[in-house]
């Protein structure tokens, strides 16, 4: 229905008029963005596919390497095949080879390696759909731009390397054969979020999975159901319809709990509640999650979802209102053992139960949203997690559109997993330089985070500091000011002048006031490499570093939370050293191929001492 402002109807003629203005501009859109890289909102992003009826898109795709970008100009979206001897088609996704996915090109194909280009991706496949429902096509992720069609038909485009995204289907999807084709681009540009330059390896493709997502016309498109904030026994929350012209009935139930109330959605499809709750919370040593079913009269979607709160105090982290120290670890998203992009639920159950086998109780998930996986089994594991957008070092601080897409990147890691219990912190920031322009910028995140989840600490690594004198050292960032909680990535021991032993008597001048996370420190070993304290790259020079790094750490007053780097050993084309590191970052306390280095044990021990300590002091 097409009103007017004030809600009367438009006479009959101005309803043409302004149907036909509408296709055209939508044509002419579509011919504009069809030319340039212009990037869409995604459409509504849908909350926990794993809770509905999808259809699995991942394993073989048909793949064409397009290292000069000429598929769009061969429209490859077509998938045209030549009809006469005559006709021309200058590609064929039958004869040109093929990738798994999900997975990363990189280290699929040795010749792939160092690729840093577009791959277009083609899946057919039948469907039949239900009458009178809808369709989506999800992606985990694509790394870095994807621009999707459907039966060649171009359906969106999304930027950014590490969060989901979807678009509606419904007109574009056949009963019977269709095909998919995503062109998948994963050059580095200064204007991206990251920008060119970074410390880990650059993976390009469908890195995710891919599903078909159907839902009736009147769907439940989001819902956010948490403890309310400063609470342990109110549950808050909303949850979002999609497609509602009127106020439904939403079914919201916790059987286990004994919870069950009926919602109306207002006019913008949204049912807001908040009511008391007697609830087992979520915490590491006990992570309780509870069956959550939301139902209408079209649609119903389960979760399985934990209570907890998560609060700054002083100089503390509270957790259900008891002081909690994190004992975590940072983790990139590397497979373990195969190399390449972790993507699925053995690589995250190989690398978070080593992170529990260290003794923590936390970890921090670098640089860029995991997998969503990764977090629900953090959820099922007691593990907190500290999320990440990928605003990394050198980042285009004064241009809107890289603003705009680290804004989205926060939105799309925010809606994915604002129910996930586990996530305790979101960080806006790794090691950015001290310059107004990236102030400007990261208030803005760090804004826009606290205005969508007021529930979660906002944090950020920081590395910018001040040496008052030769033992003393000054963390020096505005941006601190506007934390929640502080991360201090430092590495002294293995970057710049200091010996390790000067950590035995350093002291530092902090931001008072706010909880302190050691986000960073660490040094490199190769595994199985053996030499006296001082030979660097062996595993004792590491250990020994570990041992001088935890005592400095542990002295620090409003310390609360370690998350040294790294847990293994991953890629990174700035290592150079051959024989040594081989294009891998060898700061890993397990190697590439899962070997445990002697100061894996340093941490293991440390942790299991300060575990004691703190059970000990009845927290
Ligand atoms: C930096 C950065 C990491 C990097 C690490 C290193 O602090 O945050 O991404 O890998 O140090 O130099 O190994």
């Amino acid at each position: 229905m097409i009103t007017s402002t004030g809600g009367q109807r438009a006479p009959q003629a101005k309803i043409i008029l302004s149907r036909l203005c509408r296709r055209f501009l939508l044509l002419a859109t579509c011919a504009f963005a069809s030319l340039v890289h212009a990037t869409e909102v995604p459409a509504l992003l849908l909350q926990n596919i794993s809770g509905r009826s999808t259809t699995d898109l991942d394993g073989t795709w048909q793949v064409i390497v397009d290292q000069f970008e000429a598929g769009a100009g061969l429209r490859l979206y077509e998938n045209a095949k030549a009809q006469t001897p005559h006709d021309l088609v200058e590609y064929n996704f039958d004869a040109s080879g093929t990738l798994q996915v999900p997975g990363d090109w990189n280290s699929q194909r040795g010749e792939l390696l160092f690729y840093e280009d577009s791959i277009w991706y083609k899946k057919s496949f039948s469907f039949t759909k239900r009458s009178k429902s809808r369709v989506f096509v999800y992606f985990g992720a694509a790394n870095y731009r994807a621009t999707v069609y459907l039966n060649g038909e171009r359906v969106g485009e999304h930027q950014g390397g590490f969060t989901p995204f979807n678009f509606e289907v419904t007109n574009q999807i056949h009963d019977g054969d269709n095909f998919l084709i995503v062109e998948v681009n994963n050059q580095r540009k200064p204007e991206n979020v990251p920008g060119l330059m970074t410390d880990f390896w650059n993976y390009g493709g469908l890195t995710r999975n891919v599903s078909l997502v159907e839902v009736p016309q009147t769907f439940i498109q989001d819902y956010w159901i948490q403890l309310a904030k400063g609470s342990l026994n109110e549950i808050d929350g909303w949850v979002k319809l999609e497609g509602a012209n009127s106020p439904q009935q939403v079914t919201l139930e916790i059987a286990e709990a004994g919870i069950k109330r009926q919602l109306l959605t207002d006019d913008k499809g949204y049912a807001h509640f908040h009511f008391p709750a007697k609830l087992t919370l979520w915490s590491p040593e006990n992570p309780k999650l509870y069956e959550v079913m939301l139902t209408t009269a079209s649609d119903a979607v389960l979760d399985r979802i934990g209570f907890r709160s998560i609060e700054a105090r002083g100089s503390k982290i509270f957790l259900n209102g008891q002081p909690i120290l994190l004992r975590g670890i940072c983790l990139h998203e590397e497979a373990p053992f195969r190399g390449g992009k972790a993507f699925s639920e053995e690589d995250d159950e190989t690398l978070l139960r080593w992170v529990r086998e260290l003794g923590g109780n936390y970890v921090r998930l670098v640089h860029y949203p995991h997998n969503e996986k990764m977090v629900r089994l953090a959820d099922r594991l007691g593990l907190l997690v500290w999320e990440e957008i990928p605003v990394y070092w050198a980042t285009a601080w004064e241009n809107p559109a890289t603003l705009e897409n680290a804004k989205r990147q926060l939105d799309e890691v925010i809606a994915r997993d604002h129910n996930r219990a586990a996530v305790a912190l979101w960080s806006v920031a790794n090691e950015t330089p001290l310059d107004p322009a990236r102030l400007v910028f990261l208030q803005a995140l760090v804004s826009q985070a606290r205005s969508l989840d007021n529930t979660r600490l906002i944090t950020a690594a920081l590395n910018h500091f001040d040496r008052p004198a030769p033992d003393t050292i000054a963390l020096t960032d505005p941006l601190a000011d506007v934390l929640d909680v502080i991360g201090l990535n430092e590495y002294l021991g293995w970057y710049g002048p200091d010996r390790m032993e000067a950590c035995d008597a350093m002291k530092w001048i902090l931001p008072n006031g706010k909880p302190l996370i050691a986000s960073e420190f660490g040094g490199g070993a190769q595994f199985g490499n053996h030499g006296d304290l001082d030979t660097r790259w062996t595993e004792e020079f590491q250990a020994n570093l570990y041992k001088h790094q935890l005592a400095m750490l542990r002295k620090i007053p409003s310390l609360a939370g370690y998350s040294p780097w790294v847990l293994m050993d991953f890629r990174s084309p700035r290592r150079l050293l051959p024989g040594v590191q081989d294009y891998y970052n060898r700061k890993g306390l397990i190697s590439d191929r899962g070997n445990r280095k002697q100061a894996f044990y340093v941490l293991q021990e440390f942790y299991g001492r300060i575990k004691q300590a703190a059970d000990a002091a009845g927290n």
